[in-house]
């Protein structure tokens, strides 16, 4: 089965996904979007308000950040495929916005985990605290997990590299940290661009 008949399996088994009560909640189901024979894997948390509206994850004003950024830097955002940790937007009474519970997370692991093996990418960004260790399944802060070069075995898939940065929510809150953001993404473009010998 080639790769765009499996990503169109995937978004028929999202749409009809209603394991967590967020899933009965949202406008719109978030899939996965970009070049299916991409190298970078992008992996954000969840879909926020606009993503939620329009059905298209990275729109809101995170993923536009993100995205002028790699753009920016250079990336080739045709070589990127952009995702997230749940597909359904993480909401709830009281917090418009707040992280996926665990089990939110786990709900959306088997959706993920086929995303991941389907698009078999060389490198995985992983946006923020929560996602970087998701992935790398640790507990140890984003701070530590910064700066290096994680390599992931998964079954079934060559192994992964995975970059940890701050999740661009972060960045819109805090602007001081656009620079040093800007910093990491450009160190990723440098390590896969073999401009250094990291
Ligand atoms: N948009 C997404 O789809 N995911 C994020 O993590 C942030 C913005």
């Amino acid at each position: 089965m080639d790769k765009q008949h499996k990503i169109s399996i995937l978004k028929g088994y999202i749409e009809d996904c209603n394991k967590c009560d967020i899933s009965k909640i949202v406008t719109n189901k978030v899939a996965g979007k970009g070049s299916l024979n991409a190298s970078i894997l992008v992996i954000g948390i969840g879909p926020g308000c606009q993503e939620d509206i329009e059905g298209e994850c990275f729109v809101g004003p995170s993923g536009k950040l993100l995205t002028d950024s790699l753009e920016n830097i250079g990336f080739d955002i045709e070589d990127i495929y952009f995702t997230n940790l749940v597909s359904c937007r993480p909401t709830s009474d009281t917090i418009k916005d707040r992280d996926p519970t665990q089990s939110e997370i786990t709900n959306c692991k088997l959706r993920l985990w086929t995303e991941i093996k389907t698009i078999s990418p060389k490198y995985i960004i992983a946006l923020g605290e929560l996602v970087s260790q998701t992935l790398l399944k640790t507990e140890e802060g984003i701070g530590r997990l910064i700066g290096s070069v994680h390599d992931r075995v998964w079954p079934e898939i060559e192994q992964i590299k995975i970059f940890c940065v701050y999740h661009p929510s972060f960045v819109l809150r805090k602007p001081k940290s656009k620079d040093i953001w800007t910093e990491q993404l450009r160190s990723i473009y440098d390590i896969i661009n073999k401009r250094t010998n990291s």
